[in-house]
């Protein structure tokens, strides 16, 4: 990779910490930043507004293991990467650091951006048949139809707490939500669902579980394919394997994966930072009870100020090449620093300035990987949030903003928890409306995975009897919690 200019600016005295101070370490040498550890996790976008005033809108940083590449923060600059896969190819078997030996085969940068068989690691034509596949595949979905999934599970999740009068909605509702609506999305056995859930979780934390969730997950999935070819549904994975593109069975695996993984993380901290908002900010639940502001606005609005994703992995550049005057070279890994682009002051001069009804932000990308789940996750967390402040319009914060936890990574900036409280409501038995499907027809899995993610419990399945339902299961954990 091209070094970064070795003039006196990168040893700025005015930016550079005194000695002793814990932002040395964030600091290496060359003056790149990492985009890791206590400093950077402690607030990324303050790192971004430096690295921006230091270098502009492309930055020199590193990696976990010290492994470079760029940071690029430039509204303009980002959505030029995102729509030039000619220059920037989304294949990371081509970055020169991996082919030099020099990544590390534990590095937890891998499991991020490894390539795998499907969309995301493919450019051009490739890309195109898988992306027609998903595309295609997901548009076969009644949208009115998703959405009556998300108002019935999301009042199933809020009968289990509306009678206590306090609740986390970190863990109780954002986390279960998306994982719900998407295990029904992709046909999946409703008994899987919380363990998939928490396989999720453990995952994305990168816990000493991860590893084992990750092919517990994989497990599930396999399976899922094996039976769908058998006992097709209206489905993602029955649509995917009977797509033209003829997708293998092991590319509609890796898809399966690629929408779990991506949609849940990403959506479960679209709904909590929503719920955030509206929760500690009076303005702007004055203005959704004023009618001056929809939900959709303001999940619009988190879009711009909290996307889900801070820093998007990543693309390779094909060639030698110039990005805001930079000399990036053939190999170099940058990544996409969309929190930071949607704050750059080319778009947004003033950021108190509400964007409403503005879908221009970097959250979901651009280009021809532009997110394919928008309006499900979109779906996902206004239909929630609305239902919320509907069933409960006393919720509160029940511990101060300022003692709200977030949890960051490189990629991922997400509210830990937010404890909340309001009076205590009376909850009827659900209405058969709202049951979760009759599970009774649908084929039992072959085989129940066992040992996942670090667990010696099956999932239950019951071959004869009645079938415990998926929502009896999320019931169980949380009253457990
Ligand atoms: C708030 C929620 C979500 C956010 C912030 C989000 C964000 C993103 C971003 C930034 C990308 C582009 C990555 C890149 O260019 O490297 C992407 C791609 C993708 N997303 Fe999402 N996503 C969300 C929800 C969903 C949902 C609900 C689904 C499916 C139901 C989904 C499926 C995908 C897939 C399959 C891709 C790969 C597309 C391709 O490579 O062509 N996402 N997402």
């Amino acid at each position: 990779m091209t070094p970064p200019s070795p003039d006196l600016s990168d040893h700025d005295s005015t930016l550079a910490p005194p000695p002793g101070c814990p932002a040395h370490a964030r600091r290496a040498a060359g003056g790149s930043t990492r985009l890791y550890g206590p400093e950077y996790e402690a607030d990324p976008m303050r790192v971004f507004e430096q690295l921006r005033a230091k270098h502009g809108a492309v930055a020199p940083v590193l990696l976990t293991g010290d492994l470079p590449g760029w940071l690029v923060l430039g509204y303009r600059e980002i959505l030029e990467v995102l729509r030039t896969p000619g220059r920037f190819s989304h294949d990371s078997r081509i970055w020169n650091e991996l082919k030099q030996g020099r990544v590390p085969q534990d590095s937890p940068v891998l499991p991020v951006i490894a390539w795998r068989p499907d969309c995301l690691s493919a450019d051009g034509e490739e890309h195109r048949r898988l992306r027609d596949a998903i595309n295609e595949s997901m548009g076969r979905f009644d949208r009115r139809g998703i959405r009556r999934y998300v108002t019935r599970f999301t009042h199933q999740l809020i009968d289990a707490f509306a009678a206590d009068g306090q609740a986390e909605l970190v863990t109780q509702f954002a986390q279960q939500l998306p994982m719900i609506v998407l295990t029904q999305m992709l046909g999946m056995p409703e008994e899987y669902g919380p363990r998939i859930v928490e396989a999720a979780t453990e995952l994305v934390k990168g816990s000493e579980k991860a590893v084992a969730s990750h092919q517990y997950i994989m497990e599930v999935l396999r399976e899922l394919v094996a039976r769908k070819h058998t006992a097709p549904g209206p489905d993602l994975a029955s649509w995917l394997i009977d797509h033209p593109a003829k997708l293998s069975d092991e590319e509609v695996v890796n898809h399966l994966w690629l929408v779990l993984i991506a949609a849940n993380e990403n959506t479960t901290s679209l709904m909590a930072s929503t719920l955030r908002m509206v929760l500690t900010d009076q303005r702007f639940r004055a203005s959704l009870t004023g009618g001056h502001m929809t939900l959709p606005d303001a999940v619009e609005q988190v879009l711009w100020d909290e996307p889900p994703t801070t820093v998007v992995p990543a693309r390779w550049a094909t060639c030698d090449t110039k990005l805001a005057g930079r000399s990036i070279q053939a190999g170099d890994m940058l990544v996409l620093g969309v929190a930071g682009g949607n704050v750059d002051s080319a778009v947004r001069p003033d950021l108190n300035t509400p964007m409403h009804g503005n879908r221009s932000h970097l959250a979901f990308g651009g280009g021809p990987h532009e997110c394919p789940g928008r309006d499900v996750a979109r779906a996902i967390a206004d239909t929630a949030v609305d239902a919320l402040l509907m069933r409960l319009p006393d919720i509160q914060l029940s511990v101060l903003e300022s003692e709200l936890l977030w949890r960051s990574s490189t990629w991922t900036r997400h509210l830990v928890a937010l404890p909340v409280q309001f009076a205590p409501r009376r909850v009827d038995p659900v209405p058969a409306a709202r049951r979760p499907r009759d599970t009774a027809a649908r084929p039992a899995p072959q085989s129940a995975p066992a040992e996942a993610a670090g667990s010696t419990q099956s999932p239950p399945v019951h071959a004869g009897g009645p079938r415990r339902s998926w929502w009896q299961s999320v019931k169980r954990r949380l009253l457990r919690r």
